[in-house]
């Protein structure tokens, strides 16, 4: 039965338009009317067995079948790897390394035996068994199509029976039924619930690439999180060869991993020792640094944040936060400025986590408040120190999350002190703790404040 309607439906209001028009005739709001398949053509066609309700420690575990994708990293984001039935949707800005690591992980997944097929609208076939060979992803059970049209892309799906399937990327793809273009919202969207189907009716572990638009959302309005099982965002910086991999949603596991990779002529590897890679180029006795014990997901992690201030002549000085949250680092200045006494509310200040690190961590907020008090007044922290706390309003160092990893991973790095809120515990082995109630007693005990 072939659908061929479509109608155009208000995304805010949901009431249906024959034709596309800038405001919906509903709700009177603008830009809101996206074309979809109408399903009154296709009625929903309920089949099989309706289902039947049993003991709950009865009903078949899904999460018990997750089998390992063969990339460390990936699978620790994942929380083991990848469940059959399941999609992924993994998103990121072009350039970034999408293709690159669902390629590796294509290739990983066929050299341990279950057939993967990579369809690839962005590249053509040629150009990705050209990739493929320097990734040394060429198994026997990696199969390859450059292929956008969806009925197709379901075609190969019967042809090849694969097992992991990675569309590159959900918006090449294009329904012909539909006359929108190939990226827009409906494309996405129909295509997006298709494969889903597909996915979930066959057993496939399915993987679509998603660019992110610029404001930071996948494939606009984010239409397809709420239809897929997992959102991965694969992000980093652009210079460095360091990129994230987290997950956003999850619905067989914990999103609060975050995993590492480092590219480069060989595509992507684990970063092993993260901590060394961000410390790596550290300058020391230098004021205006201080290195932040962090806590990624359950990962320490050493970073060294940096901060400039500068006289400035400008009515409102710059700031600049690039890795750290802007609006945490002016709260962090007034409270310098505030509690603390050092004049900064006519100084330009930069600051920023080396290597590309980006900090959500409120844990950092000691460190980066120090490394800026070290820059106004030119005195350095020692060398064998770091800095942990959260800072409040009142300039109270606040106790934060996962202390113990955090001074763990700090004395495996060969650090000797830490500046810690008040209430710490006891120190791992080799580290000796400078106990600060306040942002001013921190100052105080790095030896950073004017003399
Ligand atoms: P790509 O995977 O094509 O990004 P995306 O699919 O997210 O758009 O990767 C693009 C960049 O990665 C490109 O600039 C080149 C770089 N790259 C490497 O540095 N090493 C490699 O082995 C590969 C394959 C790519
Ligand atoms: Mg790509």
């Amino acid at each position: 039965m072939a659908r061929t309607r479509t109608v155009h439906r208000c995304t805010s209001c949901g009431a249906a338009a024959p034709k596309w028009a800038g405001r919906c005739d509903g709700c009177g709001e603008w830009n809101t009317l996206v074309e979809e398949l109408d399903v009154r053509e296709a009625p929903l066609a309920v089949t099989g067995p309706s289902a039947i309700a049993q003991p709950i420690a009865d009903v078949a575990d899904e999460s018990s079948h997750i089998r390992s994708t063969g990339l460390v990293e990936v699978d620790r984001v994942l929380g083991g790897g990848l469940v059959p039935g399941s999609v992924t949707l993994v998103g990121g800005e072009p350039g970034i390394g999408k293709s690159t690591l669902l390629l590796q992980l294509a290739g990983a997944v066929a050299e341990a035996g279950q057939r993967a097929l990579y369809v690839s609208g962005e590249e053509s076939a040629s150009q990705v068994r050209g990739r493929a060979d320097r990734l040394g992803a060429l198994h026997d059970e990696l199969w390859l199509v450059g292929e956008t049209v969806l009925p197709h892309v379901l075609g190969q799906l019967d042809e090849v029976k694969p097992e992991v399937v990675v569309i590159d990327s959900v918006q090449t793809l294009v329904n012909p039924e539909l006359s929108s273009a190939p990226g827009s919202v409906a494309q996405v969207r129909e295509c997006a619930h298709a494969l889903v189907q597909e996915a979930k009716r066959r057993g496939i572990a399915m993987l679509l690439v998603g660019h992110v638009t610029k404001e930071g959302t996948l494939a606009g309005p984010r239409v397809l999180e709420h239809v897929v099982d997992t959102v991965l965002e694969f992000d980093g910086d652009r210079q460095h060869g360091l990129r994230l991999l987290r997950a956003s949603k999850h619905r067989f596991g914990p999103t609060s991993e975050v995993g590492l990779l480092q590219m480069d002529e060989m595509g992507l590897a684990p970063v092993d020792d993260p901590s060394g890679l961000f410390l790596a180029d550290r300058v020391t006795g230098v004021s205006g640094s201080a290195v932040v014990p962090t806590v990624d997901g359950n990962r320490p992690l050493l970073i060294e944040v940096q901060a400039l201030v500068a006289p400035s002549q400008l009515a409102t000085p710059r700031r600049s936060a690039q890795g750290l949250d802007q609006g945490r680092l002016a709260m962090l200045l007034a409270v310098l400025e505030r509690r603390v006494g050092l004049p900064l509310s006519s100084a330009e200040v930069y600051a920023l986590a080396v290597g590309g690190a980006r900090i959500l961590d409120p844990g950092a907020d000691a460190g980066v408040a120090l490394a800026v008090a070290s820059s106004l007044t030119g005195n350095a922290l020692d060398d064998d120190l770091v800095v942990i706390g959260e800072v409040g309003l009142g300039g109270e160092l606040r106790h934060v999350s996962h202390i113990n990893r955090r001074l763990g991973e700090a004395a495996r790095m060969g650090f000797r002190r830490a500046i810690v809120p008040h209430a710490t515990g006891e120190a791992p082995e080799g580290l000796t703790l400078l106990r600060a109630p306040t942002l001013s007693a921190a100052v105080r005990l790095a030896d950073v404040g004017p003399s």
